[in-house]
């Protein structure tokens, strides 16, 4: 070990452990890929003020978690705690917005960073892959996503998710929902900084974890009764095309998010294997955030899935994905000659798309026979001085154990289409 240590609150992915991360970012992207998401790749660090204005001041990723900085050259800037604002600040400056071609649909998949205590689940450096659909006002957007979400996770094999979904109104609607909610608020018995938070973001109250604060609200309004035509109208046919989909969903009042943009739709998918850290993603619509980032109004909708909990929620249901070996083949020279002979068939078998790797280093039989079966590869190639001198290559069937003599020439013949 070295002096140093992964910082707190961070963990490094290793091999094998990191092949399954891997999958995992593949199979959340593959529906939203076939489904017309383009790539988008944003950079990890943003002007603070994007973070500020888009998540929202009152935040707590804003106030508490954001690794904010000043550069040498006095850029006020931020590790990017989130993906949403970022992408659409680039779909904004790259003007993809203006093609005619709305909505505009991209997805990512990145690090992202927010200082916040670490448990099991909760980290500072996570991983997320997301999914964002810009500019378009459509049902149809938002179940679309939440069932490529749904999709992503049941080609994983998780079965033990459910989805709550919620409406937090709109521009209409929610300031009259607010004002009868902190009326509510403001009769309560609770702690200067709530009563603090009552004025500031309300709505976060309703997500306080605390017993004695979840026992006072009780009878608070919600804000299904006061969603406007307009806002149930659209909500109900989120519902119906989910439903029709065959997703299975539960409506949850009570469902805030954690960050400000949202507007109607809202969602999270969470997994009950995980404890207290229990959602693996979570999204909705954010129809006012184009303009709160000075941009022209853009009604989007989007989630990003976490990666590290969905790897913790295979764990917690037992699933082991089935990945295949990234070794196809794998060389054992036996002598300085086969050393040189089976080196070069090695590089041939890579040119020609065939996953080959190869003892090196003055090693026995034995021990290249036993980072042969380690690499998991289907065959092994091995050869000495009287294979060579016959022209031939052994080659071993690592499942059957059977072996037989290739004529070198045609070695990379018979394995190009092996697996
Ligand atoms: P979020 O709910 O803040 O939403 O994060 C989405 C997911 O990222 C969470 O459900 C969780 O799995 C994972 N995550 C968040 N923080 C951590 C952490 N500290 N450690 C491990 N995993 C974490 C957003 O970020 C929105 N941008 C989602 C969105 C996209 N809304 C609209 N479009």
């Amino acid at each position: 070990m070295s002096t140093f240590k992964a910082p707190k609150g961070t963990y490094d992915l290793l091999p094998p452990d990191s092949a399954v991360y891997l999958a995992v970012r593949e199979a959340i992207a593959a529906p939203a890929r076939a489904a017309g998401y383009g790539y988008v790749e944003t950079p990890g660090f943003e002007n603070v003020e994007l973070f500020a204005r888009g998540v929202g001041e009152s935040t707590d990723i804003v106030t508490k978690e954001m690794y904010a900085f000043e550069t040498k050259g006095g850029d006020k800037l931020a590790l990017r705690p989130e993906g949403t604002a970022s992408v659409l600040r680039a779909a904004l400056e790259g003007n993809l917005h203006k093609s005619g071609n709305l909505p505009v649909k991209l997805w990512y998949s990145g690090s992202y960073y927010r200082y916040e205590r670490p448990q099991k689940g909760r980290y500072r450096h996570f991983s997320q892959v997301g999914a964002e659909a810009i500019g378009m006002e459509d049902p149809a957007l938002d179940a679309e996503l939440i069932i490529l979400a749904d999709q992503a996770y049941r080609s994983l094999g998780l079965r033990k998710f459910r989805i709550l979904l919620n409406s937090l109104g709109d521009a209409e609607c929610r300031p009259v929902y607010r004002d009868a909610l902190q009326g509510f608020l403001r009769g309560l018995d609770l702690d200067e900084e709530t009563r603090r938070r009552i004025e500031i973001n309300p709505l976060r109250v309703l997500d306080d974890k605390r017993p004695e604060v979840q026992k006072q609200l009780t009878g608070a309004p919600v804000l299904r009764d006061y969603l406007c035509d307009a806002c149930k109208a659209y909500h109900e046919e989120v519902r119906a095309l989910l439903t029709a989909a065959g997703v299975v969903y539960e409506d949850d009042e009570r469902l805030v998010r954690g960050l400000d943009y949202y507007t109607r739709t809202t969602f999270e998918f969470v997994h009950d294997g995980l404890g207290s850290q229990s959602a693996v993603g979570g999204g909705g619509r954010y129809d006012g955030l184009s303009e709160m980032i000075g941009g022209p109004a853009l009604p989007s909708v989007g989630w990003a899935l976490g990666v590290d909990r969905t790897v913790l929620a295979l764990e917690a249901e037992g699933v082991a994905l089935d990945l295949p070996a990234a070794t196809s083949v794998y060389a054992v020279p036996l002598g300085e000659e086969a050393r040189r002979t089976l080196f070069g068939l090695v590089t041939e078998l890579r040119r020609a798309g065939v996953a080959a790797d190869f003892a090196y280093g003055a090693r026995g039989l034995k021990g290249a026979m036993k980072s042969a079966h380690r690499s998991g590869a289907r065959y092994a190639l091995v050869a000495g001085e009287r294979d060579l001198a016959d022209g031939v290559v052994q080659l071993k069937d690592m499942e059957s154990g059977e072996q037989q003599a290739v004529a070198l020439a045609e070695v990379v013949d018979r394995l190009r289409t092996a697996r």
